[in-house]
């Protein structure tokens, strides 16, 4: 009898397909993952891969990235609903609305945003990027949607810019308080608190590195101390203890928790491979317009 994991790689052998997960996925869907990464890995990776089919376990606007990017080829993605609420957080009248009363203005979209935002901006980052890439850019006033804490966290590294902001969060980050944040590093004294840039300002004031979910795995891998505090979401821990067998991570609270991101399952992957759905399928102006800001992030990036 066929167990799941033999129908799986019989059916990836059948589809050509290769399965990509986001560092946020369940442990299991973790395990089975032929690629694991964060969002600007994902969205450029299939790109090079010569697949015809990729199965993409995060949230539906790293499938949209995906597929943008990789027009060709089939993007399933197991659970169509995954969604991550902060792509919806700001819209294209907002966006309108800015370019006609602000001169020398770049709209700069987070790539956690629905395709539709991305085709009416000027260019799409990462957090693992765009410092990098605002920074690059001539224009002086910076619209950045959807996320306000991660446009504040920017804005702090570069004061040369002028940022308009946009009222757009990620309630799992945003929901990391600096009350807990101080609570954690009281109750673990000298650890080293590790955060993403869409938390808060206040809670990023406390953290010791900040950065993307790769750049948080490979600064745990590298430095020299034995436990962190980690400022992100849960799903991160089965990598960081997989790379760092011998040291600790606490989290800030027990809410860190994305629960579109834990949607993905060994079994939904399977059933989306046998019936090839649901597949992320978009319009193709919206790829068009869509692909212009991917690939200026990834010529900048
Ligand atoms: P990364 O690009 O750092 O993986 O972040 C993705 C995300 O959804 C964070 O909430
Ligand atoms: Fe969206 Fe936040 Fe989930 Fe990331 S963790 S996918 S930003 S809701």
């Amino acid at each position: 009898m066929e167990n799941s994991i033999d129908k799986l790689n019989r059916l990836k052998r059948e589809k050509d397909a290769v399965i990509m997960a986001h560092y946020y996925a369940i442990d299991e869907v973790q395990e089975i993952a032929d690629y694991i990464g964060d969002s600007f890995y994902l969205a450029t990776l299939g790109r090079s891969l010569p697949n015809k089919t990729i199965v993409l376990c995060g949230v539906d606007f790293m499938a949209e990235s995906a597929k943008i990017l990789s027009p060709d080829k089939t993007v399933l993605i197991p659970d169509f609903t995954a969604t991550c609420p902060m792509a919806l957080m700001a819209d294209t009248d907002g966006i309108e609305a800015v370019r006609k009363h602000t001169e020398d203005v770049a709209v700069v979209c987070y790539v956690n945003s629905t395709a539709e935002l991305k085709a009416s901006s000027d260019v799409c980052v990462t957090s693992s990027n765009a410092v990098k890439i605002v920074s690059e850019l001539p224009q002086k006033n910076i619209y950045f949607i959807p996320d306000i804490n991660l446009a504040k966290y920017i804005q702090e590294k570069l004061p040369e810019k002028h940022f308009i902001f946009n009222d757009g969060f990620c309630c799992v980050h945003d929901g990391i308080t600096e009350e807990e944040t101080l609570k954690a590093k009281a109750e673990h004294p000298g650890v080293k608190l590790l955060a993403h840039p869409e938390c808060k300002e206040e809670t990023l004031r406390h953290a010791d590195f900040i950065g993307s979910t790769s750049q948080i795995l490979d600064y745990a891998i590298s430095s020299e101390d034995d436990a962190f505090i980690i400022a992100t979401e849960v799903g991160i821990l089965y990598k960081l203890a997989q790379h760092c067998p011998n040291k600790t991570f606490f989290t800030v609270n027990n809410t860190q928790f994305c629960k579109s991101m834990k949607k993905n399952t060994v079994e939904k992957i399977i059933e989306a491979l046998e019936t090839g759905e649901p597949e992320m399928v978009l319009q193709g102006d919206f790829i068009r317009n869509a692909e212009k800001p991917l690939t200026r992030m990834v010529e900048l990036a």
